[in-house]
């Protein structure tokens, strides 16, 4: 953890008299004081006890930062645009607050994940006409969610006997693959992935809790099939995604683009 907070803060870009907001509080806010001075952080943090507890470790430090107890994706409405904004936790849709509250010309550092939990560290620059745009920057950096983007619980298991059994070119192998998960989770996101040992045989599910949909992969020798039920055709939606990125030459994802606009957050590869 440390050392990935030291490459997050080379990645950050400060500069002398850059002030800073940080989402998620402690080991990273002491050494954010450090470079740029108690008075250019401040960082926020939803869980009160551990923004207590970094609170006395950094006095203890000799470093007094604004700490602010809350919902970091809503960053921090009273402190105008900052140089330079930081998520020491990961996000599925990075905020568009963090880009209005970024100056044109500052940087927004976070982990984009997805809850396939595959994820990647992106460095978006803020535009004059208030999108940010950036790249991700590679090594399978991963955090801990932001806590209003946790997906939501399983609960009971849709019935999974359902639907037609059909051929898949796409296997659920390859979701064991860091990019090819990415790639699926853009296309899915509110689908989470688990494993199912069921009449003597893996099924590998995704499951979409809001819309009730689902898909049960199975293999049998080198081939798989696909059973699928409730609008939405999760497969079929992520089998199409990881072709097309495959027909586009497996774009590694340090290749890929990321831009945030007051509409959302749209990810896209390059095409050939
Ligand atoms: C991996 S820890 C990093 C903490 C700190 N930056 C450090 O270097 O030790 C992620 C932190 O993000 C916090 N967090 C999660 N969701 C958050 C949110 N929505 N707003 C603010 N903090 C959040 C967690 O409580 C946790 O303390």
């Amino acid at each position: 953890m440390p050392s990935l907070v030291v490459r997050m803060l080379e990645e950050l870009q400060v500069e002398d008299g850059h002030n800073v907001l940080e989402i998620g509080t402690g080991y990273s806010t002491g050494l954010l004081c450090h470079r740029s001075g108690d008075d250019a952080v401040t960082s926020v943090e939803v869980d009160q006890d551990v923004s207590a507890s970094a609170g006395v470790a950094l006095g203890a430090s000799g470093y007094f930062p604004n700490l602010i107890v809350g919902n970091g994706l809503a960053g921090d409405k009273d402190g105008g645009q900052r140089d330079r904004t930081i998520a020491t936790c990961g996000v599925v849709r990075l905020p568009y607050t963090w880009v209005e509250q970024t100056r044109p010309g500052g940087i927004i550092l976070a982990t984009l994940c997805g809850w396939m939990y595959s994820s990647e560290l992106a460095r978006l620059t803020v535009a004059e006409d208030g999108t940010a745009r950036g790249r991700f920057l590679g090594g399978q950096v991963s955090f801990m969610l932001a806590r209003p983007q946790l997906p939501p619980p399983l609960g009971m298991l849709p019935d999974l006997d359902g639907g037609d059994e059909q051929p898949t070119s796409v296997g659920a192998d390859a979701l064991d693959d860091w990019d090819t998960r990415f790639v699926a989770q853009l296309a899915t996101p509110r689908a989470q992935r688990i494993s199912l040992e069921r009449d003597g045989r893996t099924e590998h599910v995704l499951i979409d809790v809001e819309s009730a949909s689902w898909a049960a992969l199975a293999q049998h020798g080198d081939t798989w099939t696909v059973r699928q039920g409730g609008p939405a055709r999760l497969w079929d939606t992520v089998a199409e995604h990881v072709t097309h990125w495959r027909r586009d030459g497996s774009p590694p994802l340090e290749r890929f683009e990321i831009t945030v606009t007051p509409a959302g957050q749209a990810v896209t590869w390059p095409r050939p």
